[in-house]
């Protein structure tokens, strides 16, 4: 089991690149199924959420090669409808297999993927559009079998704007027979990166009101290459480690526009950021204002950086609310938080957060991605050295954040248990 050992009170400061999105990864690899042919990807962030997706796709029976500047996917055969339990169990993402594979194989069987550490997640939403497109759905022993001859055009309201909801229907659909709506839509911007690649492979895809997309079935997608785009999350997440420790960093590769939200929480604390063309630099100021915060569906404020910046909060000078909408329990960190000195309590879907001179280091347990972020974010703050373990968690969606964050003066390394007690 790896560890990783922080000494907090190091100023970050320098340039990084941001790598490919996770999630607009996720989405187009599952999309790739559609191709009858190869698929090119550029800029596939090499992290264990894609690794599993590889994984799931190889044991789909489609080829996958991973070369340095790509991988190549190619889905001209698929050998089975069944997607295998125990990577949907460990990513939740690749649930959105069924849909693909329903309608390249006409049937699928795909096991429910539960919960998680963030709260209950269902699949619902997923289900009930591919039932409105006629695909026959029946749950059993844990998987949802489905079957259909060819989906049809449906006009599908979500209840709520679900992000994987939405990337799972577009896709299906985008090989449907007619026309189908999706409304109530998400409008992540990883979404739209989905999209892009759905259209440059043939598909025919359209936002035509805020929330509502158009998707005119076509016969067949071709073989096409594509640049994933870049992780607003993974920039965000350094934006806001840069302004934990009064740093001073610019990160590059990333379009400031997707990080609205974030720049302008930010700039309320009192950091300065400038905002370029495809690079946004932070310089991290004290003190640390406190900010109210309220986590929304795309243009809102991302629940993926509701954790990240709850840490930065715990220094402000003053009472900071933050207020998680998208999930139900996504405060379990905040325990690991106070073992370090922040004063937080939670109040039904608020976190209340009183502001403390310092954090200090301690040893504290990752229970999610996002979380691991948190933790990492306010060890780097923190006085003292802290152990942090978990990090499957933050290897799932951080490529090298670790070297990353050396690379930016930080005081961090990774050790297994083994080379530990060699060091003893
Ligand atoms: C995606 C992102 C995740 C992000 C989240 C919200 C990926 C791989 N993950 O997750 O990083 O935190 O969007 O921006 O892209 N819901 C239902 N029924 C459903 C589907 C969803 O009730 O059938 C609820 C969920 O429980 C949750 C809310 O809708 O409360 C939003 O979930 P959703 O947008 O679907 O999240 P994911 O796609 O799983």
């Amino acid at each position: 089991m790896d560890k990783l050992i922080i000494e907090g009170g190091r100023r970050l400061i320098g340039r990084v690149r941001v790598s490919g999105s996770k999630n607009a990864a996720l989405s187009i690899l599952v999309a790739t199924l559609l191709v009858k042919g190869k698929t090119r990807l550029y800029n596939l962030p090499r992290i264990g959420d894609v690794l599993t997706m590889l994984e799931m796709l190889k044991r789909l029976g489609v080829k996958v090669n991973l070369e340095e500047e790509f991988a190549e996917i190619d889905a001209t055969e698929i050998e089975s409808y069944e997607a295998p339990y125990e990577l949907v169990k460990k990513m939740r993402a690749s649930f959105n297999v069924l849909g693909a594979i329903l309608v390249r194989c006409g049937r699928a069987r795909v096991p429910l993927p539960g919960g998680c550490d963030i709260g209950t997640r269902p699949v619902d939403f997923h289900l009930k559009g591919l039932q409105a497109m006629g695909a026959e759905i029946r749950m059993e022993h844990g998987y949802i079998e489905a079957y259909t001859d060819k989906l049809r055009g449906a006009d599908i309201y979500l209840d709520f704007p679900s992000v994987g909801a939405t990337c799972h229907l577009a896709t299906a659909a985008s090989l449907a027979e007619g026309t189908t709506y999706i409304r109530n839509a998400a409008e992540e911007p990883e979404i739209h990166d989905l999209f892009n690649f759905l259209n440059q492979a043939g598909a025919d895809i359209k936002y035509i009101d805020s929330r509502v997309i158009e998707i005119q079935g076509v016969e067949k997608l071709r073989e096409t290459s594509y640049e994933i785009m870049p992780d607003r999350m993974e920039a965000g997440t350094f934006m806001i480690a840069a302004a934990a420790t009064e740093g001073d960093v610019l990160i590059e590769g990333i379009d400031p526009v997707y990080l609205k939200p974030v720049i302008e929480k930010l700039r309320e604390t009192g950091c300065e950021v400038l905002e370029m063309e495809n690079a946004v630099r932070v310089i991290g100021k004290r003190p640390i204002k406190p900010v109210n915060i309220v986590t929304l569906p795309h243009p809102g404020f991302p629940t993926d950086m509701q954790q990240p910046f709850t840490a930065l909060l715990t220094i402000a000078d003053g009472t900071s609310m933050v207020t998680e909408t998208i999930y139900d329990s996504r405060f379990k960190y905040l325990s690991e938080l106070a073992r370090m000195g922040a004063d937080v309590k939670v109040e039904g879907r608020t976190a209340v957060i009183k502001g403390v001179k310092e954090l200090t280091g301690a040893p504290v347990v990752i229970s999610d991605l996002r979380a691991g972020a948190a933790l990492i974010i306010a060890a780097l703050m923190a006085r003292g050295v802290s152990e942090i373990t978990g990090l499957e968690n933050v290897d799932r969606g951080y490529e090298n954040l670790e070297g990353k964050l050396a690379s930016l003066g930080a005081s961090i390394k990774r050790v297994s248990e083994e080379s530990r007690e060699c060091l003893v």
